[in-house]
């Protein structure tokens, strides 16, 4: 990790229009139609960007936007890096440090996820107010790291606590559903066994899933203020459990996103 590097992928995109971004969005699977809100978007495919990892997963179209939702320049990631891909904690959490070097304010984050809190319905959204790092590393585990900030970096609030309070108010307004919990990761790509969905309750996660952990630990090296939402698409009832099916996932995910772009659509209005 350098600062030449990041300078490079800085320089390409400013070069192609990305230009005094004010909030970074990461769009999860399944979760790609905020992108039709913006507008005037340029785009950058992932693999055009210097010294972006390569985008892999097939339902993951790979490119990062920029462009004007409501009246705030916005910069998204439509689609994201996972560990089950084959690339380390450096590689996931590039385009995090990227994204704040074009001089984003805040962070916003989506993901699919596993409901482990069986109160939580297959459809709902959750805002993410903790998490449980179950990744087995971290993305500041580098020689160089106090080059970009602390090495020691403080979680103890690792979640913005006012948007937290603007997106519920906003849920509220609109009469949308929105759980609150603890979201721990996973390296994946499997799926969990009954027996590590019912560790999962024991440990207090409300939500399981494969991403965002490693993005968030890292905007908190940069302190940016994070808004987190997991869309939550099946329920992870170790006593009744059906095969998984990743399909019905990213239709899950596809289903609910209105109701997350709209969230995610006032919250821009209102910060
Ligand atoms: N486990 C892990 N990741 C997931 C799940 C799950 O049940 N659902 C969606 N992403």
């Amino acid at each position: 990790m350098t600062q030449k590097l990041l300078d490079e992928s800085v320089a390409y995109l400013r070069s192609k229009g990305f230009v005094d971004p004010e909030i970074g969005i990461v769009l999860g699977t399944g979760l790609g139609q905020l992108v039709d809100e913006i507008e005037n978007p340029v785009e950058a495919h992932y693999n055009h960007i210097p010294y972006f990892p390569l985008a892999t997963v097939e339902f993951h179209s790979g490119k990062l936007l920029f462009g004007t939702i409501e009246g705030t320049q916005v910069v998204v990631m439509q689609g994201r890096f996972h560990l089950y891909e084959g690339y380390d904690f450096l590689d996931v959490t590039y385009p995090i440090r990227v994204m704040h070097q074009l001089g984003i304010k805040k962070l916003f984050i989506s993901n699919a996820a596993g409901a482990i809190n069986l109160n939580f319905k297959k459809g709902d959204m959750m805002l993410i107010e903790d998490h449980i790092n179950l990744q087995g590393g971290s993305p500041l585990a580098f020689k160089n790291v106090t080059e970009f900030g602390d090495r020691f970096v403080d979680m103890s609030e690792p979640y913005d606590i006012e948007m937290r309070k603007k997106l519920e108010e906003i849920a509220k307004q609109k009469g949308i559903t929105l759980q609150k919990g603890v979201y721990a990761s996973v390296v994946g790509p499997q799926l969990e066994t009954k027996a590590e969905y019912r560790m999962l309750k024991i440990l207090g996660a409300d939500a399981v899933g494969m991403s965002t952990v490693p993005e968030v630990i890292v905007a908190n090296h940069l302190r940016l203020p994070i808004v987190a939402v997991s869309v939550l698409t099946d329920e992870c009832d170790p006593d009744n459990l059906e095969p998984i099916n990743v399909q019905e996932i990213i239709e899950v995910a596809g289903k609910t996103e209105p109701k997350m772009v709209k969230l995610f659509k006032e919250l821009i209005k209102q910060i």
